[in-house]
């Protein structure tokens, strides 16, 4: 009987770590009474059929629970993981709760954490120290940790072992589990743990509220089995499943009728949309083909990989139309040796083999990308070949990242015998690049009409409106509160080197888009 089957009874574990006596005992006592997660377990792809339930409903007896109670959910990391925020929140409304933004006020405080990088995590041991008082203070407030950290099983022995103000763990794989764990919480005064180191199966209807009524996330497939040797997504996130179209095309549908104007069709490798079909031949071309027909201004998708970014994509992404002309290509290194050691299984040339080809397809086509400096043994020429191909594919803007070894991962194991001021100096040359290119590609904006999707005010000024364009420009400018999420035409006045200033011309209808 494996994990999952296990607590299909519905069960959920507790242990308690009051009951430490000795550094021995507590071990013991762990094995006794609790599972801990596996990343061993994880790494597993096993052939077992993906089940899809798509009658999910929060079970009669938890209704109510929530009733007098507020939550509060801070989000680390990625949209993956604020767009699950957004389905606990929507767990939580129909179990009665309501939501709050202070931590003071709530009755159940969730951290929805992040593993990608040690700094990461980092920020969620502090923030557990800082909420410590307010345990003291109401000793029936609920703390709990869920997301990608809990995966972990280092970090769930940390927890257990120095943060007892922790009353709840559980899993990326357990979240349509939260009325049952928050009524285990209620129930016990033992720490409650469940973390499925198995990916379950794709849950449909589960409840969601959506951070805006403008821009809105769709899930299109859960997991990765691309095993690059840095990263630790493949186990926290398990194997690759991927929605059903039909449901997902349902959802967009939902959402352009809901007024959406603009959908980021999310994975963590979304071009192995559909790879797991045994009984259709449908991928992320596919897909994307059946969404451009429905009414709504703006679709992106996010995070591709380049290795199944096929030519049936790209002949997509070339009718235009509501696909935009953005696209985020994590590339990771210039240097196909480094490229063969983090195990991405293409080379530079095939990378830019594939830029070319969009470039050629989708007009004006813009790119941005992640890169990792500072690998185990990179050397300086390997560095340079990253920055050379930076240029050459002429990036807008990219997220820049120190190399961080995160443990269970193949690339943790690996010698490094490139010294940390050397790791931060390469970051700051790169990042001097990145915003060189940056300024030069907003200055070909100046005096240009951009079209914008105006989200809200503006984060520092609330006289001034902030929106993007169809290639992600943050553009503020002044104009009428009424333009919040319509599309309108900016005359770029300035050009920053992240942003665009300017002003408003004429507001569209969203129809008329093209
Ligand atoms: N160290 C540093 N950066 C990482 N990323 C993923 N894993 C690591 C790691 N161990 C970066 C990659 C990825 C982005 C989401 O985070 O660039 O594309
Ligand atoms: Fe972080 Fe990756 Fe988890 Fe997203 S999927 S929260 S980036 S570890």
């Amino acid at each position: 009987m494996n994990e999952k089957q296990r607590l299909e009874g519905q069960q959920v574990q507790t242990a308690n770590p009051s009951d430490k006596k000795s550094e021995k005992d507590y071990s013991k006592y762990f094995e006794a009474v609790y599972t801990p997660p596996s990343l061993k377990e994880a790494k597993k792809r096993g052939k077992e059929e993906v089940a899809y339930h798509k009658d999910f409903d929060i079970p009669q007896e938890f209704h109510g629970m929530g009733n007098g109670r507020k939550f509060y959910i801070r989000t680390y990391g990625c949209q993956m993981n604020e767009h699950d925020t957004e389905v606990m929140a929507g767990i939580f409304l129909g179990l009665g709760y309501e939501p709050t933004d202070t931590v003071e006020d709530a009755n159940v405080i969730l951290l929805n954490t992040c593993a990608i990088r040690e700094n990461a995590e980092n920020k969620v041991f502090g923030e557990l120290g800082h909420l410590k008082h307010l345990k003291k203070e109401k000793p029936d407030l609920l703390l709990g940790v869920c997301g990608c950290m809990s995966q972990e099983e280092s970090v769930v022995n940390k927890i257990l072992k120095t943060y007892n103000q922790v009353d709840i763990i559980f899993g990326t794989h357990n979240i349509h589990r939260l009325p049952n764990i928050l009524h285990e919480a209620y129930m016990s005064k033992e720490m409650v743990v469940e973390v499925w180191s198995k990916e379950g199966d794709v849950i449909e209807n589960l409840p969601k509220v959506r951070q805006g009524n403008i821009k809105a996330w769709v899930n299109i497939m859960y997991g990765c089995d691309k095993f690059c040797t840095y990263c630790i997504v493949p186990y926290t996130r398990g194997k690759e499943r991927s929605r059903r179209p039909e449901d997902i095309i349902q959802e967009v549908r939902q959402l352009a009728a809901q007024g959406y104007q603009e959908i980021t069709l999310l994975g963590q490798n979304v071009n192995a949309y559909g790879k797991d079909f045994e009984d259709i031949q449908y991928g992320l071309g596919d897909l994307m083909d059946e969404i451009r027909k429905i009414d709504i201004p703006r679709i992106r998708f996010t995070t591709s990989h380049p290795r199944d970014f096929d030519d049936q994509l790209i002949e997509v992404l070339a009718k235009g139309g509501n696909l935009v002309e953005h696209i985020h290509l994590p590339v990771q290194s210039g240097s196909n040796e480094v490229l063969k050691i983090m195990a991405r299984k293409y080379t530079r040339e095939h990378y830019l083999e594939l830029i070319r080809k969009i470039k050629a397809a989708v007009p004006g086509a813009t790119f941005t990308t992640d890169i990792i400096v500072g690998y185990p043994n990179e050397t300086d020429e390997q560095f340079e070949e990253t920055l050379s191909l930076y240029r050459e594919v002429g990036y807008e803007a990219a997220y820049t990242f120190i190399y961080s070894p995160r443990e269970g991962t193949p690339a943790a194991k690996m010698q490094d015998n490139v010294p940390m001021e050397v790791k931060k100096e390469r970051l700051q040359r790169l990042n001097a690049l990145v915003n060189e290119l940056s300024a030069e590609a907003m200055k070909k904006y100046q005096d240009q009409i951009v079209e914008v999707l105006v989200e809200g005010e503006s984060k520092n000024n609330p006289d001034v409106l902030a929106g993007y364009t169809r290639k992600n420009k943050l553009v503020n400018f002044i104009g009428p509160k009424s333009a919040i999420g319509k599309m309108v035409k900016v005359k770029v006045t300035d050009a920053k080197t992240w942003s665009l200033n300017g002003e408003m011309i004429e507001e569209l209808n969203a129809v008329e888009v093209e």
